[in-house]
């Protein structure tokens, strides 16, 4: 049968039945219809198939595969064809194991650090979002297999996860929350975007037609399948009316039997049923015609290269005094590793993300391999396990002596497993205190110290950091993490990784504080569109490091940058100059702001970014074309996105607070397109020069005619509507005028 024939060739029972799955982990096949399953797999920085001999719903006990960096480091890369690589990569894995769709990547911004879940999203910044998880979408599905862009939307808290409203204005929902799957939809066309577990002002995102309907497949033109996040869905019949096609894991067949009810009764529509089955079964084809070119396998060697190169660079150097770094291999000094990290690396996050590692680094071992045997010594420091905690005194001690006889000490500090995770949020940002005192301890014996953080959400580093010449930033990494971080002590990996979040002072710092986790099943987004670095710099507040920040082992600098607006958006073109004496990649940022803008804003935001290699001394001109679309806001009244006209404040640099230089440039506003309707304002009129004159000769004779000659008066009453102003005793103008007036002026 052709397949453009089947959907019309099955029952009502059938195609509702393909609206769920088989399995945890399968699609619904139809023997009569010859329609044959589909497998999906999580995703994201990985594949996470579970082995057939193991409880599908387990979250250990899946096949080997590569831990890629999760993408709590991957964002730090700011590298799109990076990502593209890695994507590419898990796509492959997953064609060999017969898996159709990878779940994944996770897009949703970091709202709060407190977010259980923030090591599998990528950024504070929805320009990073989405570029970086369409490089991420366009690697997977370049294996002919599906990607799915998740958490759609609004996911950005794990407390009440399957229940809670993220309550959000329109504003922060459209050019924070939405943009990145705005991106990656209109980019790529993802096989499928995964409906998240929350409700967004009130409706639950399986269930909301605006959402799945109006944005995602009318605006945006989306051509794929909505599947759900696991059980994310309360009412399948809402569901699949409201957009969604698919409902996962298998319901058992209860959804079937509602569904099919449901449109025998004429509460929903057929063709809503007809449209999900249609989904399933595109992606049934879809993946059975990538299916039919051979198998490939892959190279674990090659694969663990890639994710060892990935994984160096996304390290953070966030501070090198002195020239602590990098280690010198050949030299004869000693080095003390201090901390369990070193030899229990934590690498990637807990829950449904978790892979099972083809193999893994130990920090140690990769120390060692640079520097010998001779020069190391090793001392744990302390527990991982909250519960073991009865000899730290005596592990500090041994820690702190060997540190002492070193001639450098590098301590690897960071959260355990136990303390982030998918499922449920932190309550701080604090370093485990036995970890805090060791570290007090050695700078008390030795201050030639180089700190290695391994942590999914950031951690205060505030108190300390001052103390330490050297601090490396090294998230979780997968599982070329430990090579890649040995990389980068020794100067093999020059670093190049920049926070693609800010690293805050103090948790009661930060943007969602008040308003994190919320309560009463209720999240209010109450910063608005005031998030990340957004919101320190329109606070004016000192962060610990700030978005963007990054050193490497080499030094950059900028010539003069210039920008000029083009038809379709702003030209930047600046020389970057590679001033040290090694080879080195730097970041070049571009933010925007807009001095005296009529709507809140803040101070800037990113625009554009890309990476430029260098050798020693060489310099290059970047050209940056940033697109108009990225100077837009959301205008909520009129339901439209925005340029408004004005002197752009450009600047161009290395960080949001490293800026190099300022540029302005003017860009022409869009027409509004504002229509005058009789509950515009006094002043609204008068901004118009046409209905200016018009409400002049009306009130003639009458006192406010008079008024609108006094400044001061016409900022008292400008906010009145002009059908009140019509109302007033004794007003000249009359039901019948106002409307001539207002059909003249449309
Ligand atoms: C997670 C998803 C994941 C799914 C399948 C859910 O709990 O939120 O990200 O893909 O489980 O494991």
């Amino acid at each position: 049968m052709a397949d453009h024939d089947r959907p019309a060739s099955l029952t009502l029972a059938e195609k509702a039945a393909l609206t769920s799955g088989a399995t945890a982990w399968t699609t619904q096949d139809l023997e009569r219809s010859g329609v044959e399953s589909v497998v999906l797999a999580d995703g994201p920085h990985g594949l996470r198939r579970p082995r057939p001999d193991v409880d599908p719903l387990q979250l250990g006990g899946s096949l080997p595969a590569t831990c890629f960096p999760p993408a709590v480091a991957l964002g730090s890369s700011w590298d799109p064809e990076l990502a593209r690589r890695v994507g590419a990569a898990i796509g492959l894995e997953a064609r060999a194991a017969g898996v159709g769709v990878v779940l994944g990547p996770g897009i949703n911004l970091k709202r709060s650090p407190l977010c259980g879940r923030n090591f599998e999203y990528l950024s504070e910044d929805p320009l990073i979002s989405g570029v970086l998880g369409s490089g991420l979408v366009a690697g997977i599905q370049s294996q002919g297999v599906g990607a799915s862009v998740k958490h759609f939307a609004a996911n950005n808290a794990e407390h009440d996860r399957f229940r809670a409203s993220s309550e959000v204005d329109i504003r922060p929902l459209r050019e924070l929350y939405l943009r990145a799957f705005q991106r990656i939809v209109t980019e790529q066309q993802p096989w499928t975007v995964m409906a998240a577990y929350n409700k967004i002002n009130g409706v639950y995102a399986t269930e909301d037609p605006w959402l799945l309907t109006e944005l995602l497949r009318d605006e945006w033109g989306y051509t794929g399948l909505v599947v759900s996040d696991w059980g994310a869905v309360d009412d399948p019949v809402a569901a699949i009316g409201a957009g969604l096609d698919l409902i996962m894991p298998s319901t058992g067949g209860r959804s079937d039997v509602l569904i099919t009810a449901a449109v025998e009764r004429g509460e929903l529509d057929q063709a809503a049923v007809d449209r999900a089955a249609g989904k399933v079964l595109e992606l049934v084809d879809r993946v059975a015609t990538a299916g039919s070119r051979p198998v490939p396998t892959f190279d674990r060697d090659a694969h663990h290269a890639l994710a060892r190169e990935a994984a160096g660079r996304c390290v953070v150097l966030l501070r090198n005094e002195g020239g602590i770094l990098p280690l010198d291999p050949g030299s004869d000094e000693s080095i003390a590793v201090i901390g369990e990290l070193a030899r229990t690396p934590r690498y990637q996050g807990a829950g449904s993300s978790m892979i099972n590692p083809t193999r893994l680094d130990l920090p140690l071992d990769e120390i060692i391999g640079f520097a010998g045997d001779d020069r190391v010594r090793f001392s744990p420091g302390y527990r991982l396990d909250a519960a073991e905690q009865s000899d730290v005194e005596s592990l500090r001690a041994q820690a702190t002596a060997v540190a002492a006889a070193a001639d450098v000490v590098v301590v690897f500090l960071g959260l355990a497993a136990a303390e982030e995770s998918e499922g449920f949020d932190r309550q701080h940002l604090e370093l485990p205190a036995a970890q805090t005192t060791l570290l007090d301890a050695i700078l008390a014996v030795n201050q030639r110290v180089v700190v290695v953080l391994s942590n999914g959400g950031v951690v205060r580093v505030s108190g300390w950091q001052h103390l330490v010449p050297g601090l490396i930033e090294g998230w979780l990494l997968g599982q070329g993490g430990g090579g890649a971080l040995a990389d980068v002590l020794f100067g093999r990996v020059n670093p190049s990784g920049r926070l693609a979040e800010t690293i805050p002072v103090k948790l009661s710092d930060t943007p969602a504080y008040l308003d994190f986790p919320g309560e009463f099943g209720k999240i209010r987004y109450g910063e608005g569109i005031f998030v990340g670095y957004r919101y320190f710099d329109a606070r004016d507040l000192p962060v610990a490091f700030p978005f963007g920040h990054g050193l490497s082992y080499t030094t950059f600098e900028y010539a003069a940058a210039r920008a000029e607006a083009v038809p379709n958006g702003i030209r930047i073109r600046v020389r970057v100059i590679n001033s040290g004496d090694r080879a080195g990649r730097e970041v070049v940022q571009v933010y925007a702001g807009l001095p005296g803008s009529q709507i809140t804003r803040p101070p800037r935001q990113l625009i554009g970014f890309t990476t430029v290699d260098l050798a020693a001394g060489e310099s290059r001109e970047v050209e940056l074309i940033i697109p108009r679309s990225e100077l837009a806001y959301y205008q909520p009244q009129l339901s439209r996105w925005l340029v408004e006209g004005g002197q752009y404040r450009i600047e161009v640099g290395g960080s949001s607070r490293d800026l190099r230089g300022m540029i302005m440039v003017e860009v022409p506003g869009d027409d509004p397109g504002v229509r005058l309707t009789a509950t515009s304002s006094l002043a609204e009129f008068l901004a118009v020069p046409q209905a200016e004159a018009v409400l002049r000769h009306l009130l003639d004779g009458h006192p406010m005619g008079a008024m609108l000659d006094d400044p001061a008066l016409v900022s008292m009453i400008g906010s009145m509507p002009i059908r009140r102003i019509a109302a007033f005793p004794g007003s000249t103008i009359s039901d019948d005028q106002l409307q001539a007036l207002l059909s003249q002026l449309s």
